[in-house]
């Protein structure tokens, strides 16, 4: 045999020396819960250690996270029941609970990269990501909703702004009326293929945002579909956006990877509540070894193209040192 490739493989210094993929603290971007309160810390029962923050114990979570070098951000707000309306209203109130949490982040740490959620499903008495009116998700109306919850985060000090509502055009409306009102260097990290998942279930339970009726199929994608993922992309890229996301990341890692080669802007991948809280319910029972399945799980979605990879793993890889 002339050709042996477990050559390649037979120490430690060499696999590391042909080692192709690299996940860094640089990639990851954690996703954090906010509730009102004071002194608040309730852990979302489907997630194993993921909580929900009221803004004081917010701020020593982000500075906990940046002295491990962790230093973006993906927040989502738990609102009351009784401040959700049909309109969404809530997302654009200046006092309200989510410009004040991205405000006092932006304030205390200015370094850190905070990315914002524009969607109405936290603030919808409907619990859907748009308008809806006799059953149906109206687009073309739910966008001057989306407009003023990002503009808004915008004022409050958003880095990247990340609409995961699925709506068609809502990324150059939103790219137009940023800079319309002066905010030219916000970045928009637009959910381009955004599939209609189960793996969102334990999401819904940290939010308490499920739809109250039906489901989302007619905006979120057909899971069977790939080819559709590139219409999304190519629409989302002429319309202004920064970053192309892909979600949920390991059900549809050939996504990313079609993504990846049809674009030049950086792909990112959001590994869901789901897929989290599959992994830890089987750590937890002893039937997998968490290091190696969590950083294979991240290897994999970088190797599938993604530069940056949303994920409730990122706080515990760093604290435990491994990667
Ligand atoms: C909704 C939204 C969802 C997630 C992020 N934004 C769920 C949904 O579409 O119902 C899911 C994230 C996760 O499961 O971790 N705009």
């Amino acid at each position: 045999m002339l050709q042996r490739p477990r050559r390649n493989r037979k120490s430690e210094v060499i696999r590391q020396m042909v080692q192709e993929t690299h996940v860094s603290a640089a990639n990851l971007i954690f996703p954090l819960f906010i509730v009102e309160g004071n002194n608040q810390k309730t852990e979302v029962a489907s997630m194993s250690g993921i909580f929900r923050y009221s803004i004081d114990n917010l701020l020593r979570e982000v500075e906990s996270c940046m002295k491990l070098g962790l230093n973006s951000f993906d927040l989502f707000p738990n609102i009351s029941e009784e401040l959700k309306d049909k309109y969404a209203t809530e997302s654009h109130r200046e006092e309200g609970l989510y410009l004040r949490a991205i405000r006092e982040v932006k304030n205390n740490f200015p370094e850190a990269c905070v990315v914002t959620d524009v969607a109405m499903d936290p603030y919808s008495s409907d619990g859907h990501d748009g308008i809806v009116e006799n059953g149906e998700i109206l687009n073309d109306e739910t966008l001057e909703v989306l407009g003023r919850m990002a503009l808004a985060q915008a004022y409050a000090g958003a880095d990247i702004i990340a609409p995961s509502d699925m709506m068609d055009g809502r990324v150059g409306y939103i790219r137009r009326t940023l800079d319309d009102a002066g905010f030219k260097h916000v970045s928009i990290m637009s959910y381009s293929a955004k599939y209609a998942s189960a793996f969102y279930g334990p999401f819904r339970d940290a939010l308490n945002s499920a739809p109250k009726f039906g489901d989302k199929k007619s905006y979120q994608m057909n899971p069977a579909n790939q080819r559709e993922a590139l219409i999304e992309a190519r629409l989302d890229e002429a319309e202004g956006a920064d970053f192309l996301m892909v979600k949920p990341a390991l059900a549809y890692l050939d996504v990313i990877k079609l993504i990846k080669d049809n674009t030049e802007l950086p792909v990112a991948a959001y590994n869901v509540s789901g897929e989290y809280a599959m992994l830890k319910a089987a750590v937890q029972k002893g039937w997998l070894n968490e290091q190696r399945s969590v950083t294979e799980v991240l290897t994999s979605i970088r190797r599938a193209g993604a530069t940056a990879i949303l994920t409730y793993h990122a706080k515990e890889v760093l604290e435990n040192k491994w990667l």
